[in-house]
């Protein structure tokens, strides 16, 4: 159905195309499907999968072939897709007038986040990145502690994620492809390390590919020290190995220090000198980051203004994503400007 198609019970609904129907094109189809300000169109290259996840939560109408669904004049087009054709979609949906959402990583080398940021520039249309830990409430509530200088300035930190079960949510052939996957599998740790300390400098790293695990890419370990542009020097340990999952951030700042571990549901702050600490309880379920995920993107459009996250945000991730394989395949110091 063509925009003047719509019938009045649509009038000022806007309308939602989600390309890519798997896992995370799904959650985003039932949830922009609870919206009554949201007519949601669907396409997946694959028609059963396509089948599947429209049984699953029916859609005002759904394609096989992604011109036929952007001939439809979406205002909206949420790229689903693996990371390798996230280009393929987004350039074409931004040509035909479309405010993009892309799901993390904004694509699957620099080069190619590049070319969707130059088309969202000549097409004056907005594109914003996926990476929804932004509007998990912990680390929001990291982010307004560290605007507040609760620990002042903050000078290191220590990342960690290990996640087995991401790989066991995948089919075998995709892993056997996934050299250096985790860097953005994981990338959801550099951005929002970039939002709460700026820039990355520089990054030395080592990895390794080791242990007995019948799903083990290369590497499945990575060890990394990104300093950045503030002095911060931050560890980053990522693992495909940790079975449940466990995802934690420790920041030390001069006037206190933050920990948190996601399914924990609350933040410890501890003042510097202080014996006591703070427990901040956090609240709200993953689904609900998606929602606000998607109202945030809503917003930024209708007021013109920078989404959450932006294509040049996404960029800067891969860049350092990037720099960290460079660094621990070369086994060298790798800066950034
Ligand atoms: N934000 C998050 O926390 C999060 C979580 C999981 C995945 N992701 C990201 O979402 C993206 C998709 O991941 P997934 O796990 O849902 O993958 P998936 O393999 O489950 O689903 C991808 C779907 O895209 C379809 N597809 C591929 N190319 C297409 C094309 N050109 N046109 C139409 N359909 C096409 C496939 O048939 C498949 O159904 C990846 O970039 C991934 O990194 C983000």
């Amino acid at each position: 159905m063509s925009r003047s198609e719509s019938t009045s019970a649509d009038a000022g609904k806007r309308t939602v195309l989600v390309v890519g129907c798997g896992s995370i094109g799904r959650r985003h189809i039932r949830l922009l499907s609870e919206r009554p300000d949201t007519r949601v169109l669907a396409c997946d290259h694959d028609p059963a999968i396509l089948a599947d996840a429209i049984r699953e939560t029916p859609v005002e109408q759904s394609f096989n072939d992604l011109d036929a669904a952007l001939a439809a004049a979406p205002e909206f087009v949420w790229v689903c897709t693996p990371d390798p054709a996230h280009e393929a979609v987004a350039t074409p949906a931004l040509r035909a007038g479309a405010h993009v959402f892309c799901e993390k990583p904004l694509a699957h080398t620099v080069e190619s986040g590049r070319a969707i940021a130059t088309v969202a520039q000549e097409t004056g249309r907005t594109v914003g990145v996926g990476y929804v830990i932004r509007c998990e409430d912990g680390y929001q509530r990291i982010k307004q502690l560290l605007d507040n200088g609760e620990l002042g300035t903050v000078v290191a930190g220590c990342v960690k994620v290990g996640a087995y079960d991401t790989l066991l949510n995948m089919k075998s052939g995709f892993i056997t492809d996934r050299k250096d996957s985790i860097m953005l599998d994981y990338s959801h740790e550099l951005d929002y390390l970039n939002w709460f300390l700026g820039p990355v400098a520089e990054v030395t790293a080592t990895a390794a590919s080791i242990g007995n695990l019948p799903l083990k890419p290369d590497p499945n370990v990575v060890a990394a020290t990104l300093r950045f542009e503030s002095g911060a020097v931050v560890s980053l340990h990522l693992n495909y190995v940790q079975l449940p999952s466990s995802r934690t951030i420790e920041l030390f700042g001069d006037a206190g220090n933050l920990s948190y571990t996601i399914a924990s549901g609350q933040i410890i702050l501890q003042a510097h000198g202080a014996e006591a600490v703070t427990e901040i309880p956090v609240a709200g379920e993953r689904d609900d980051w998606f929602r606000k995920e998607h109202q945030s993107f809503f917003d930024a459009v209708a007021a013109g203004q920078q989404p959450l996250v932006s294509a040049e945000d996404g960029v800067a991730t891969l860049r350092v994503a990037e720099a960290v394989i460079t660094a621990y395949r070369e086994n060298r110091v790798v800066h950034l400007n």
